[in-house]
């Protein structure tokens, strides 16, 4: 699934809607030309306390001014249908770095020329030719991977070339006087020697920012500005789930306002073993939070009866939701906003299906129109890593900080077709068995999420001396660091083969057990 860059508009108006979020003073955007680099970036320069966020390549010079950057990146392997970028950004005077494509941006936009090569992708040395600002720190030589695919040939006036390579005569270029500054390979990919001090001399030498983008800052600002825009008197609902991104949403925000916040805990039916009986354990006795349970199973389940198609499911499940809460809205006593536990990889997932949904999560896309809330998201610009530090923060117990993420719609996307209560008793406990034999083996904190699947397909078996024809359940466990892809994780033979002894023997109607050992992508983590 290559990510492709989508219309800024959205993004931005969105943004200038929610009341709650006023984001910290020191923020750089990264404008987003294509390829798999640009996510990591953005995190690197997070861990180097900069605030950072992404935009898509065409984002216009009025819209980053909005924003007020105290640095722009142009960042991104111009891959097919990459936009060009809005002269208007030239003009701002923020210092700038192009990355990639984003030095052959700069490069032509500014009046230089590029040339295209056929150059492959490979491990290459870099003479650096001037070792100040952006270089600053570094030997006369380093060692980069980069594609010489297309180069700059003439730097634009008032730039100079600041490192070559044998065959590349400009690997790296500057204008000190306008702050502006492009390097051909990616100072985030973890094959570049100085990737680091790089990004760290263009933000703290070159853009002079501080670097205190803290989760500590981010709690007190995010508690200032919630209690500062939902004020004394509104009322406010969370749809808890007892994941990581709406437990730590809901903390967050019943640290701002207290019991102004009551917590619904839908169960729809969906959920892992015993997870509605922990969940409230957690939020009523331990954190002492409102929090009203909901038992809608019957409903979601009979609204399901029958219904096959994914992205249905989905969607019913959805809106469902949300009128379970207006619902318990009005008993609450009339809320006025609803809060939600997006992050930002939803957010970005969301956008790259501009005109192509991948699917739709539940958090972003498939909230019904007439929505009558006002949405408070205070995780939308966090990856998910930092909602853990958060969470930690906040003192929220680890089973729930570390626990592995969980779809909204829940097992109704792990049943494959029809989902039955039969169908999603059998995957409960084949799932629980897993679980439960990771966490015995110390494996859990390895593994970015791992469950069953239950598809909807009968084999042949035998059990005794009958022959069965029962139910196959699907192992998925992957590694990862958002969710935005994943590898296969390789377990020690000996759990795996212990999860699939005791399934077959402990769950009834399943007679053959599969991993799946597909990396995403091409597939998803999810099987629907
Ligand atoms: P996929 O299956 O798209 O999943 O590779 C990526 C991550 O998102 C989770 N996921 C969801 N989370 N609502 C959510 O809150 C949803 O509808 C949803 N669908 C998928 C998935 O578990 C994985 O962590």
């Amino acid at each position: 699934m290559a990510r492709r860059t989508a219309d800024c508009s959205e993004n931005v108006l969105d943004r200038l809607k929610l009341g709650v979020e006023k984001l910290p003073q020191e923020k750089v955007l990264i404008l987003d030309f294509g390829g798999r680099y640009t996510q990591m970036l953005a995190r690197k320069i997070r861990e180097l306390h900069v605030y950072c966020e992404i935009l898509p390549g065409n984002a216009t010079s009025g819209q980053v001014k909005a924003l007020q950057p105290k640095a722009l990146i142009f960042s991104g392997s111009g891959e097919e249908g990459a936009p060009d970028v809005d002269p208007g950004l030239y003009r701002l005077g923020i210092p700038l770095l192009g990355i990639c494509y984003g030095m052959q941006l700069l490069a032509k936009g500014l009046g230089g020329s590029v040339r295209t090569a056929g150059g492959e992708y490979k491990k290459t040395k870099v003479e650096i030719k001037s070792r100040s600002d952006l270089f600053s720190g570094l030997p006369n030589e380093t060692e980069v991977w980069l594609s010489g695919s297309a180069y700059v040939e003439k730097v634009p006036g008032g730039f100079e070339a600041t490192a070559a390579a044998a065959g590349i005569p400009v690997v790296a270029m500057a204008n000190r006087e306008k702050n502006i500054y492009a390097v051909l390979f990616q100072p985030a990919d973890v094959h570049t020697t100085h990737g680091t001090e790089i990004l760290k001399n263009f933000l703290f030498k070159v853009a002079g920012l501080a670097g205190d983008w803290t989760m500590d800052a981010f709690i007190d600002g995010t508690v200032r500005q919630i209690r500062d825009s939902v004020g004394r008197e509104e009322k406010v609902i969370c749809g808890l789930s007892g994941g990581v991104d709406s437990s730590v949403a809901a903390v967050l925000v019943h640290k701002a306002i207290g019991d102004q916040l009551t917590c619904i805990f839908v169960d729809h039916g969906l959920l892992r073993k015993d997870e509605a009986k922990q969940v409230m354990e957690t939020f009523r006795k331990r954190l002492n939070m409102k929090v009203v349970a909901v038992d809608a199973a019957e409903l979601f389940l009979s609204k399901l009866a029958g219904v096959t198609d994914p992205e249905k499911k989905r969607k019913i499940i959805g809106s469902e939701f949300i009128r379970v809460f207006e619902k318990e809205a009005v008993n609450v006593g009339g809320a006025d906003y609803l809060v939600q536990g997006t992050v930002y990889t939803d957010i970005i997932e969301s956008r790259t299906a501009a005109g192509d949904v991948i699917k739709s999560h539940h958090n972003v896309g498939g909230l019904p129109e007439g929505m009558k809330f006002k949405l408070i998201e205070p995780l939308k610009y966090l990856f998910k890593d930092e909602v853990r530090l958060v969470g930690e923060k906040l003192g929220l117990p680890e089973e729930i900080v570390w626990r592995h993420p969980f779809p909204g719609p829940g097992l109704a996307v792990r049943v494959l077709g029809e989902v039955t209560r039969e169908k999603l008793e059998i995957l409960r406990q084949a799932d629980a068995i897993m679980l439960e034999e990771i966490k015995t083996a110390g494996l859990y904190r390895n593994i970015w999420q791992a469950f069953a699947v239950l598809p909807d397909i009968r084999s042949v078996g035998v059990r005794g001396d009958r022959r069965t024809y029962d139910h196959t359940i699907a192992l998925r466990a992957v590694t990862g660091r958002d969710g935005t892809t994943a590898g296969c994780y390789r377990f020690p033979y000996e759990v795996l083969e212990k999860i699939v002894r005791r399934i077959v023997a402990e769950v009834p109607r399943v007679n053959r057990v599969v991993y799946d050992i597909t990396p995403k992508p091409p597939s998803t983590i999810e099987w629907e």
